[in-house]
């Protein structure tokens, strides 16, 4: 199966590609041992041991009640001490779904620091029955999970971000293993440094991007392939993380409190945005979707 890097190269239309479940389940990461003790991206400067941890876990709360009251109860894991990040879940794992069966890309994460807190997550699924697929050694490169790889809604196509945290090198092998197209979005700017910092899938037409943090390929790639491309603006994306929003059902958007501009698009397009406080994780570079992982 290719990977495409081009808007020439998309020879199909996102309605014949083979139709893929979206996923429905939600698992969380407690913060219990969330801290940012150091500077892996450029959001995390300046706020070393400020997080207040109650505050933290009163945010975190609000968040799975959130998807509490949308009908969706997360599977809950404990995060461990001396892995701060481990609160961010979207990252050591990339859950896919194939033939009927279920199974996870374990990540190759490119921070020393965030190393072992794979291993939690390969445990976790596995005791629910998923295989876990650890990336080849001959395949060069680090990999940060559903940070970086996302699906497309309903449909058997991975958008596959690269540049900071994800090598461009490890999507052959994801495409072969899977036997599904993967699209290739450069990032391009620092503060955007997972695809999740900058692409919000809303359902099989609609995404939400930041468009600033692509390169022009990239965006001609994100039209050609979704009927409707709504823009965040540039200081709601930066430093509010709008376009870390979490939309599990084609109609709720999850999303940090206060983008306002964002929110009034989300809105005249038909969706229900929920404002959450995550400014706690923001001083770590992660909002909403950064804090859940989605799987079957
Ligand atoms: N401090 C974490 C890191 O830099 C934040 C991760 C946020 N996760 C995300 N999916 N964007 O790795």
């Amino acid at each position: 199966m290719p990977v495409l890097q081009q808007r020439s190269y998309i020879d199909f239309s996102v309605e014949a590609l083979p139709t893929m479940p979206a996923p429905r389940r939600v698992l969380m990461t407690t913060p219990a041992h969330f801290e940012v003790v150091y500077v892996i991206n450029p959001h995390m400067e300046g706020h070393i041991g400020t997080v207040d941890r109650s505050r933290a876990q009163g945010q975190w709360q609000d968040l799975k009640s959130a998807y509490e009251r949308i009908g969706i109860r997360p599977a809950v894991i404990e995060g461990s001490p001396g892995q701060p990040d481990m609160v961010f879940c979207a990252n050591q794992t990339l859950p896919f779904t194939t033939g009927g069966k279920n199974g996870v890309f374990l990540s190759r994460m490119e921070a020393p620091q965030r190393r072992d807190e794979v291993t939690h997550y390969a445990r976790f699924f596995s005791s629910i029955g998923y295989t876990t697929v650890p990336l080849p050694d001959a395949t060069a490169g680090s990999f940060e999970g559903m940070g970086d790889a996302i699906w497309h809604p309903g449909r058997a196509l991975l958008w596959g971000g690269y540049g900071y945290r994800t090598d461009a090198g490890v999507y052959p092998f994801i495409a072969e293993r899977l036997g599904v197209p993967v699209v290739l979005l450069e990032l391009t700017d620092s503060d955007f440094y997972h695809l999740d910092t900058c692409f919000s899938v809303l359902d099989e037409r609609s995404v939400l991007i930041y468009p600033g943090a692509f390169t022009q390929a990239g965006v001609e790639l994100i039209h050609a392939l979704f009927e409707r491309v709504i823009e965040a603006p540039d200081d709601e994306s930066r430093t509010l993380f709008a376009c870390n929003a979490h939309c599990p059902d084609g109609r709720h958007v999850l999303i940090q409190r206060g983008c306002r501009v964002t929110n009034e698009r989300l809105r005249e397009a038909g969706y229900e945005p929920i404002e959450l406080d995550t400014d706690e994780f923001l001083k770590s570079g992660g909002s909403v979707f950064c804090m859940k992982q989605m799987y079957w």
